[in-house]
């Protein structure tokens, strides 16, 4: 187990504008035994990061860490780090067994201690009945198992995953999924996780960073991120339709505040910040019914989107358009005027003009 730490890394790719590094004094520790995912919108500067710790690439500014040791500047083959890419990058011409085999071949251990640990690989993959065969005339999952038993058979003391799962259907992405939390689980080896998926980054990580232009916008575990996203940014990101965001005006009244948006107006039970803010509330948090302590908007039913058990409706409200989880058996149709219900213990606030939350 190893505990990989990055510290001030800067990234200007060659030719690529200055005033947009793809990474921008990024400080992060990867505790020893974690699965820390890394998750954020295309461009962001995730693959540049794993890159950067597996020795691909070199930072402009900055130093690597591994058990406090300054990598920055060894090569790859020296980090005993290794990475699985989403394109698999498997060696065509070899067997299977001859791509797991590979690295033990380079570190010559004795072909009786490759043949062990390339079947206990193999058939903790799934891919025992394959060793024989070439990438070529595997399924994309089956590459991809391959690809990811390469990494395990050389139990490394980190393992880079650079959205391993994206050439997967939903089905196969879910096992898969599945399949790394187990590995990870029995292995305990050092992982980071890259994806641009959140329901990925939700299930998998023991913590999540949250990259948009090359900078962290907040490190937490799953239920952090999800329960006090640090700003507007994170909080649309994670869920399912996105948290809805509402403009209005906090005021402070008797040490309370009063939040005013067009058609609703929210008590809050906290000092805070008076001025320009964003309401945000997920979709799951607003009802149909009156609760206690909820305060009512009217809206009109634009859309009506059925999932099976619940339905998402859209709605259009004086305050903005909005979406709403409800249970399936709700009745109402596109057309419909309702009154929809905020609970103002389930609403987050930001800072307007900074985003940030409050
Ligand atoms: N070799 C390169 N030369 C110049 N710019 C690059 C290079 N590689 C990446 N970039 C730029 O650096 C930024 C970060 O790229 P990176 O590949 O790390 O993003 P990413 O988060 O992995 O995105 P995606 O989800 O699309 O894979 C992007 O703006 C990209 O265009
Ligand atoms: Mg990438």
């Amino acid at each position: 187990m190893s505990e990989v730490r990055l510290v001030g890394i800067s990234k200007q790719y060659e030719g690529a504008r200055a005033d947009r590094p793809a990474l921008e004094r990024l400080d992060l520790t990867i505790p020893s035994g974690a699965l820390v995912v890394l998750v954020g919108p295309s461009g962001c500067g995730k693959s540049t990061t794993l890159r950067i710790v597996a020795g691909l690439e070199e930072p402009t500014t900055g130093q690597v860490l591994v058990d406090g040791r300054d990598v920055t500047h060894v090569a790859p083959a020296q980090r005993d780090i290794a990475m699985v890419f989403q394109s698999y990058a498997l060696y065509p011409h070899m067997t299977v067994f001859e791509n797991l085999a590979f690295a033990l071949r380079i570190r010559k251990l004795p072909d009786a201690e490759i043949r062990r640990r390339v079947e206990e690989v193999a058939r903790s993959l799934a891919i025992e009945s394959y060793l024989e065969r070439r990438p070529k005339a595997l399924s994309g999952g089956q590459r991809q198992r391959v690809a990811i038993g390469r990494a395990v058979v050389r139990n490394p003391k980190v393992f880079l995953f650079d959205e391993p799962l994206s050439n997967l259907d939903a089905k196969l992405r879910g096992d898969m999924r599945r399949e790394i939390a187990r590995i990870h689980q029995e292995s305990r080896t050092t992982a980071m996780y890259v994806t641009h998926d959140q329901v990925e980054a939700m299930t998998l990580a023991d913590h999540i960073v949250v990259l948009k232009d090359g900078l962290i916008q907040q490190v937490g575990s799953p239920m952090d991120i999800y329960d006090a996203p640090a700003n507007r940014f994170v909080a649309g990101f994670f869920g399912t339709p996105s948290m809805n965001f509402l403009p209005a005006q906090a005021e402070r009244v008797d040490g309370h505040l009063r939040v005013r948006g067009s058609g609703f107006e929210l008590p809050i039970d906290d000092a805070g910040h008076a001025g320009d803010v964003t309401v945000g509330i997920r979709p799951e948090r607003l009802t149909l019914d009156e609760r206690p302590s909820t305060v009512p908007l009217a809206a009109r039913v634009g859309m009506r989107e059925m999932l099976g058990a619940e339905v998402v409706l859209h709605l259009e409200s004086p305050a903005g358009d909005l979406t709403v989880r409800a249970d399936a058996r709700a009745g109402a149709r596109p057309g419909d005027a309702l009154t929809v219900w905020l609970d103002p213990r389930a609403v987050h606030l930001f800072d307007a003009g900074t985003e940030q939350r409050l």
